[in-house]
């Protein structure tokens, strides 16, 4: 990528015209010596995969579809702060490139105008107290002019919230930039500062939401994440629940 501004993310790249999913390109590198910040990246991916075994739909040329790996000496549990912030890097990111204000939908959705504009899937190598590597992947929306009809209602790209193309190498290299330094600022300093910013950019926080989870639905007030990324929610009765993975949904009032 000419004119990345980084150093040492994204200055390996393995960039694949057609791929199944990057995500899956990226678990094979994981499993040999790869260089920390590796990312995989493609034009279009024929089987690209979402959370909870969704398919991600990625067409050619008009989004940036891609996995970025990397090695912290952390333990698992620490692992859901990662997908917080790759979502702040990006939501500053597509501010700085396109001037649109998008929102964070805990745990890893953006939206513009309520429509899905990014998904995160964070995945991990892992034994019980240490991760091995970590693979972000980021599926963006940007020059889709139109969507399938069972996508139209819930996705939206950059460039029909902007009314006009947005630059995907820009964008790409003002995530790179942006992840690299909260990284290096989570390594240091820890999470703190990051969650500050996440919080401003989250529009479920301080809001009545229903969470479905695995086990069953919630509803109740979102009072905020902790630390490690946990949504916690104060139902009516006045119980607080610590969230782990769910779908969320803001209630009409
Ligand atoms: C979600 O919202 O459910 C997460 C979507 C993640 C999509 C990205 S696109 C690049 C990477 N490769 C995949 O197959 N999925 C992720």
């Amino acid at each position: 990528l000419i004119g990345l501004q980084t150093e040492w993310l994204g200055k390996e790249i393995l960039a694949l015209d057609s791929t199944p999913s990057t995500q899956k390109e990226a678990h094979r590198l994981a499993q040999e010596p790869f260089k920390e910040g590796t990312i995989v990246i493609a034009e279009e991916q024929t089987a690209g995969r979402g959370r909870m075994t969704r398919a991600w739909h990625s067409p050619k040329y008009t989004g940036i579809w891609m996995s970025v790996l990397l090695r912290p000496s952390l333990p698992p549990y620490k692992a859901p702060q990662f997908t917080l912030i790759t979502a702040v890097a990006i939501v500053e990111a597509i501010m700085e490139v396109t001037g649109l204000q998008p929102e964070i939908k805990w745990p890893n959705d953006i939206l513009l105008n309520g429509k899905k504009i990014t998904g995160i899937l964070t995945e991990l190598q892992a034994d019980a107290d240490q991760i091995h590597s970590i693979i972000i992947g980021i599926g963006i929306n940007v020059n889709q002019k139109e969507f399938p009809d069972e996508l139209k209602e819930i996705a939206t790209s950059l460039a029909i919230e902007k009314g006009e193309a947005v630059s995907r190498s820009q964008l790409v290299q003002e995530i790179l930039k942006k992840l690299e330094g909260y990284y290096e600022e989570y390594m240091k300093e820890g999470f703190a500062n990051i969650k500050k910013c996440w919080e401003k950019y989250a529009l479920s926080i301080g809001k009545k939401i229903t969470a479905r989870t695995v086990t069953g639905t919630l509803h109740g007030k979102a009072l905020g994440i902790t630390e490690e990324g946990v949504l916690k929610l104060l139902d009516e009765e006045g119980t607080i629940h610590d969230i782990y993975s769910a779908d969320i949904e803001i209630d009409k009032k």
